[in-house]
C-alpha cells in the first residue's frame, strides 16, 4: 500500500491536459494501485492521476461507495464481479443527459464544497489496465463522479463551474487554499 501525496489546488499540475496512455507499464499500474490506496486512504470517491502529479489520462471511482441503483448500465471483464473500485484508462464521456444540482467537493480542495450543477446521466467507455473495454452509465453521484474525474484530465476544476457569484462568494477561501499550496 502507497498512498501519495494529493496535489492541493494552486499547483500547475491540476491545470494540465492529461496525454493518453499508450501503453501499460509496471509504473502505470503502480500509479493505479496507489491511487486506489490513496483515494481510500482520503475517503474520497473518485481520483484522477493529476491528483498525485501525474497527468496521463486515467482515474480511480469508488463503486463500494455508490448505491447499487445508480448503476444504469455496465459491462467489460473489469467490471464483473462488482468489484469495489473501478480503474478507468483512456476514458471518453460518451454520453451527458439530464441535469441535477448538488454539493460537490474534490480532494484538492480540503473542506471546500459548493453546489454544482452537472448531468443526471453520464456513460463513459475506457479501457482496464489489461487493455479490455469497459463502459459503465451512471447517474446521481455515480454520473457526478465520472464527469467530476474526466474534467480533471482535461484540467478542469469543478469551481470551473461555480456561478461568478459563488466563485466571488468563495474567493478568499481559494486565495488561501493556492497560498497555502504554494507555501509547500
Ligand atoms: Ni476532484
Amino acid at each position: 500500500m502507497a498512498v501519495r501525496p494529493i496535489r492541493i489546488y494552486g499547483d500547475p499540475v491540476l491545470r494540465e491536459k492529461a496525454r493518453p496512455v499508450e501503453e501499460t507499464t509496471a509504473a502505470l499500474r503502480r500509479l493505479a494501485e496507489d491511487m486506489v490506496d490513496t483515494m481510500i486512504e482520503a475517503e474520497g470517491i473518485g481520483l484522477a492521476a493529476p491528483q498525485v502529479g501525474e497527468t496521463v489520462r486515467m482515474y480511480v471511482v469508488n463503486l463500494a461507495a455508490m448505491r447499487p441503483e445508480l448503476f444504469l448500465d455496465r459491462g467489460g471483464p473489469s467490471l464483473e464481479g462488482d468489484p469495489d473500485h473501478l480503474v478507468l484508462v483512456n476514458p471518453r464521456v460518451v454520453k451527458q443527459e439530464g441535469e441535477q444540482t448538488g454539493e460537490e467537493g474534490c480532494l484538492s480542495f480540503p473542506e471546500l464544497y459548493d453546489k454544482v450543477t452537472r448531468p443526471d446521466v453520464v456513460r463513459v467507455e475506457a479501457t482496464d489496465l489489461d487493455g479490455r473495454p469497459l463502459e459503465i452509465e451512471g447517474c446521481g453521484l455515480l454520473a457526478r463522479v465520472l464527469i467530476h474525474e474526466f474534467d480533471h484530465l482535461e484540467g478542469v476544476l469543478f469551481i470551473d463551474h461555480l456561478s461568478k457569484f459563488r466563485f466571488q462568494f468563495l474567493r478568499n477561501r481559494l486565495k488561501k487554499l493556492k497560498a497555502d499550496s504554494q507555501a509547500d
